[in-house]
């Protein structure tokens, strides 16, 4: 079950009242989106946004689209909606996606399960599986590098195009076996016993600080495939389309690479006076969330409040 990050500051950052008109642009479970609308019911108005079909699907009592949240400002436009008090971005994947649990199966986010190299919120980008098996060693060296600031990018990228000659390279294991081949081959470690690796990702670890080889290159190609860049870059400029002055942005990111987008776009519209920074440093979890959720140990919350 997906617990969601950092919901107190998110609310209290994000201020509902009675009344107005929110949107969650990645609703996921709608654990953070229940809260929001406890605090707008009665008489708000709640637009859940998120681009896996199953998630929108699971949900009542709130208006769901099945889209990319970079399309927000259209979707408010086909919809009639006017602009939103408020906008919640909760980036990544979440824990039902992460460990493939009951409804949501096999999408190969993690490499702690063996199951297809798909790595789609939606389903209308490139697979993961097309990626590394078609595309040039050039390229996936440029995905591993830029998305994964991968040391070993030219190695692994290497080792793919070597393998998939063989047979594809379709799963989840396929790949991670690479990933620590080459790992072992440049650092003389074993990685090869599996479990247990921890649960994510964001955050794989072995032993006390050491991350898992395959982490970065399994974020590498996630946010290849869903454009996660290119999407928050995008909804980001288009703040002034969604919210109505005064609206508050609220973006939890669980990277580095996202945090520093919506750090830099942040200063960028202060600077320009669109908006108006809300948390001069990222909001990070205390000891006592990373303890109960420690999917929430690499999360940053950062808020802003259009002039
Ligand atoms: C971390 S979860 C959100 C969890 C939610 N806040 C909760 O409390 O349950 C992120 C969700 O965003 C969705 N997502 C990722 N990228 C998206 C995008 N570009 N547009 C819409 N949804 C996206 C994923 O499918 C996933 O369900």
């Amino acid at each position: 079950m997906h617990v969601p990050v950092l919901l107190n500051k998110a609310i209290e950052l994000l201020d509902p009242k009675p009344g107005e008109f929110f949107i969650d642009g990645t609703f996921g479970n709608g654990g953070h989106a229940a809260a929001i609308v406890e605090k707008i019911f009665p008489g708000g108005k709640l637009l859940g946004i998120d681009w896996d079909k199953k998630v929108i699907a699971n949900g009542k009592n709130v208006i769901l689209v099945n889209d990319n949240y970079k399309n927000i400002p259209m979707i408010l436009k086909e919809k009639k909606l006017g602009k939103a008090d408020g906008l919640l971005l909760d980036l990544g994947m979440s824990s039902d996606q992460l460990e493939s649990a009951g409804w949501r199966t096999g999408r190969g986010f993690s490499f702690k399960k063996d199951e297809p190299l798909d790595m789609r919120y939606g389903d209308d980008s490139v697979t993961a599986a097309e990626v590394v098996n078609t595309f040039g060693e050039d390229a996936l060296v440029e995905i591993f590098k830029k998305y994964g600031e991968e040391r070993y990018a030219r190695r692994i990228a290497e080792k793919i195009v070597e393998q998939r000659k063989k047979s594809r390279i379709i799963t989840t294991f396929q790949l991670s076996r690479i990933v620590e081949d080459v790992y072992r081959h440049r650092s003389g470690r074993s990685y090869s016993e599996r479990p247990p690796y921890a649960a994510e990702p964001s955050g794989c670890r072995l032993g006390r600080s050491r991350i898992h080889p395959a982490t970065k290159i399994f974020q590498a190609l996630r946010i290849y495939v869903n454009n996660e860049l290119e999407n928050l870059d995008k909804i980001l400029d288009a703040l002034p389309l969604v919210l109505k002055q005064e609206g508050r942005a609220v973006v939890i990111s669980f990277h580095s690479l996202e945090d520093r987008i919506v750090k830099n776009k942040f200063k960028e519209m202060s600077a320009q006076n669109i908006l108006k920074i809300l948390t001069k440093k990222p909001v990070t979890p205390d000891d006592v969330e990373v303890a109960a959720n420690p999917r929430s140990r690499s999360a940053k919350l950062r808020a802003a409040q259009l002039l």
